[in-house]
């Protein structure tokens, strides 16, 4: 997971490679997020069915999974769907669902082989008992896996992860004098992960839509136009990059060298 390894898979002189070049390995994201927007968008501008923008998408999927363990991210949060989301037409739900089962069919000999662990964050439990039995087959194979994290968040919901949360803070008997943030954190899906550095947003959006509203209360944004059946290695580089260059402060204000040693 370094330079080495995302070289062996980028054609000597491409633009990516100079982007690769570029990036500082000691200071990657830990955790990177995804809001991965404009399937339908991508579809329409190609006069064909929305869910063909879902199909196409699973290809962008399998790009940033394989680049972001290439590059040694901890942990990777790609939101498939949302709470949200039942909204949509009946067909565009089952198309999606259906989807997901062939992914995790298709690719799991792949993420176990690349010693990835696979995890599924939402209401995992209201889903489809076929969809939840191919997910618990992908969580048991890759459970003993080390490397990086995979979450895929499906029926998925910020404000309803803090409720389930604070149910099973409640239920876990923790006294609310002591319930802290670190504390609560560890309620809710992600507990024990670190919080997303980057978020990013494909297709131009400039909102969260209820994705991660706790863990993200410090992750640097990152939008673009790119839509995300379109979204490759170099769209993620280029992320990366950019959160290289942003100045986190988280409250505070920037530590100068000088300030460090005068401590
Ligand atoms: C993202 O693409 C996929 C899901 C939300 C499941 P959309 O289907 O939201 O595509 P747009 O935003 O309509 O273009
Ligand atoms: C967010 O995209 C949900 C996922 C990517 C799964 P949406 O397309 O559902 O979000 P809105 O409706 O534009 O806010
Ligand atoms: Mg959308």
């Amino acid at each position: 997971m370094s330079l080495d390894q995302i070289l062996a898979v980028i054609p000597p002189g491409s633009p990516d490679e100079a982007l690769a070049r570029q990036l500082n390995f000691d200071q990657l994201p830990s955790h990177v997020a995804i809001i991965m927007d404009g399937n339908g968008r991508w579809a329409a501008r190609r006069h064909l069915p929305r869910v063909e923008g879902h199909r196409a998408g699973i290809d962008a999927v399998r790009d940033v999974v394989e680049t972001s363990a290439r590059l040694g991210i901890k942990v990777l949060t790609l939101y498939a769907f949302s709470v949200e989301n039942w909204k949509r037409p009946k067909a565009e739900v089952n198309t999606l669902m259906l989807l997901l089962k062939r992914y995790i069919r298709a690719e799991l000999s792949t993420l176990d082989r690349n010693n990835i662990r696979f995890r599924a964050i939402g209401r995992i439990d209201e889903l489809a008992p076929d969809v939840q039995a191919d997910l618990a087959l992908g969580v048991e194979r890759t459970a003993a896996n080390t490397g990086m994290l995979f979450n895929i968040a499906l029926n998925y919901g910020g404000r309803s992860e803090i409720v389930d949360a604070v149910r099973r803070a409640m239920a876990s008997g923790v006294a609310p004098a002591d319930l802290d943030e670190p504390i609560f954190s560890t309620f809710l899906y992600t507990g024990g992960q670190p919080d997303p550095d980057l978020l990013i947003r494909t297709s131009g959006e400039m909102r969260v839509s209820n994705f991660l509203l706790w863990q993200i209360a410090y992750a640097e944004i990152w939008v673009t136009e790119t839509l995300w059946p379109d979204f490759r290695r170099r769209d993620l580089l280029e992320a990366v990059l950019a959160y290289q260059k942003r100045d986190r402060r988280y409250g505070g204000i920037k530590a100068s060298p000088v300030a460090l040693s005068a401590k």
